[in-house]
């Protein structure tokens, strides 16, 4: 028996990096997996592929950031394979690196909003349809939603802390119904967005140093870190912030 057999799970961010990799796993895993991300085409490559392999997997594109998307994502898992189980909040954006000082209000904004916001959206849309049989939500926040300290990343930071307040907050709002939510805390992870702070051999050496293990994480270690919080292995686990960070958060530079 797989891990997530008779599951349906909803994976956003899932077109690149984390949410692909994991919305795989779930699928590898006997889940029927609702993806969900901006691109309409790589969504489409994923389907394929998880299909091909057997498992079954439905797709919707948007903005995480709309409300409407957010339910849609809900609905199309209850039409399609008849109910949820599991919410991966995934997607994400870095923004643009910045001192505080000068950061665009617009910029601060847009991050928190997809950052922060879409996982609100995303729970409040998700725990309904989890109200009968319980179920697993889970965000996606980062190592700096412990540790925090990261210059002229403050609207990232400020989401990604937030994300383990809400995580926090709905785990001791909805445990007695059977719901539980945890976060990830993934260390650096080689994905688009890892590239996006520079991709040169200096700076990936300089990240990798960062870490205890002195590399950085692939997709696929993380997503083993979401089965076991979205599989019943983690019954007994809620809100908690879960590093799984090579030991970046208790490493000096
Ligand atoms: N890569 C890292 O080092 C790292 C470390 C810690 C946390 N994270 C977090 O992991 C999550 C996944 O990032 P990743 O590293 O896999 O990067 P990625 O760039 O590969 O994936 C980001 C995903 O989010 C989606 N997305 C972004 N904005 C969206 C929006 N408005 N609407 C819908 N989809 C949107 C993208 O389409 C993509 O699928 C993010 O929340 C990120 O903050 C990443």
């Amino acid at each position: 028996m797989n891990t997530l057999s008779d599951k349906v799970a909803i994976v956003t961010g899932a077109s690149s990096g984390i949410g692909r990799a994991t919305a795989k796993l779930f699928a590898r895993e006997g889940a029927c997996v609702i993806v969900g991300a901006c691109r309409e085409n790589a969504l489409q490559s994923l389907v394929k592929e998880i299909v091909a392999g057997g498992g079954q997997a439905k797709l919707l594109a948007g903005d995480v950031t709309s409300e409407d998307y957010a339910k849609a994502l809900v609905d199309l898992a209850v039409d399609e394979f008849g109910g949820l189980d599991i919410g991966f909040n995934n997607a994400g954006t870095s923004g643009r690196s910045v001192a505080t000082h000068e950061k665009p209000t617009n910029e601060w904004d847009h991050e928190m909003i997809t950052n922060l916001t879409s996982g609100f959206l995303g729970a409040k849309h998700q725990i309904p349809a989890m109200l009968k049989k319980g179920g697993s939500v889970i965000f996606t926040s980062s190592f700096v939603g412990s540790t925090a300290g990261m210059p002229q990343m403050a609207a990232y930071a400020a989401a990604k802390v937030g994300l383990v307040g809400l995580t926090k907050a709905l785990a001791a709002e909805y445990g007695t119904l059977g719901i539980r939510v945890n976060a990830i805390l993934p260390g650096a992870v080689d994905t688009p967005m890892a590239k996006e702070f520079g991709d040169t051999p200096e700076i990936v050496e300089y990240v990798e140093h960062m870490h205890a293990l002195k590399r950085r994480s692939t997709p696929e270690e993380i997503a083993q870190s979401v089965l076991y919080l979205a599989s019943d292995h983690a019954s007994f686990t809620t809100g908690t912030a879960m590093l799984v960070d090579g030991g970046v958060s208790i490493c000096k530079t």
